[in-house]
């Protein structure tokens, strides 16, 4: 089982470009589910409590795939890219990815999911190595190492743009998750 072995451990002395950390963040749910949850990086909650997808967004994507009919404590794992607060949670770079990289891998292999669900553009850019927009990319299956891929909108971006309007961000979103939990209906 992964966790994170250094729960209580204080690494503000680890200094990350003068930025200090509390937690390494590594997952929260269901080391056996068949659903993983890849994000960007941890931002200031998750750092405060080490565990990913906890702070505004977090919930957002609790509640999307709540409606979509997911049990968010048995159906679904959870991790970022990065496992460190970024400082100011601007978005990790190219370096920062490429170190964490093959913790994730290791993650990947470990929990071993049919679904990997690749929420905003540097999940989406780290696994596949792809460029395009994820307005091209999301609510698509991709099939990558063997493992059934959808990238979708990051629900930072979502909480910004709140219409459930059809054709909105949010209503495409909502149907992506419709679409990955038929898809997950099918498996095992
Ligand atoms: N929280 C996370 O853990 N990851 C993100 O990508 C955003 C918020």
């Amino acid at each position: 089982m992964i966790k994170n072995i250094y729960p209580d451990k204080d690494f503000s002395e680890v200094s990350n470009l003068g930025n200090p950390i509390n937690k390494i963040v590594v997952s929260r749910g269901n080391t056996f589910s068949q659903l993983m949850i890849v994000g960007e990086a941890p931002g200031a909650k998750e750092d405060e409590l080490g565990e990913p997808f906890v702070g505004r967004s977090g919930k957002l994507l609790d509640q999307l795939l709540q409606n979509a009919g997911f049990d968010i404590s048995l159906d679904v794992y959870f991790c970022n890219v990065v496992k460190c607060r970024p400082p100011k949670n601007r978005r990790p770079t190219k370096t920062e990815i490429r170190e964490n990289l093959p913790w994730l891998y290791q993650q990947i292999k470990l929990v071993n999911p049919k679904i990997i669900i690749l929420v905003g553009a540097t999940a989406l850019e780290a696994i596949l190595k792809n460029k395009s927009p994820i307005s091209i990319l999301r609510g698509k299956w991709i099939n990558w190492d063997g493992r059934l891929v959808m990238p979708v909108f990051h629900p930072a971006y979502l909480l910004r743009n709140q219409s459930n309007e059809e054709g909105t961000p949010m209503s495409l979103t909502k149907s992506d998750f419709l679409k990955i939990k038929e898809k997950f209906n099918t498996l095992k």
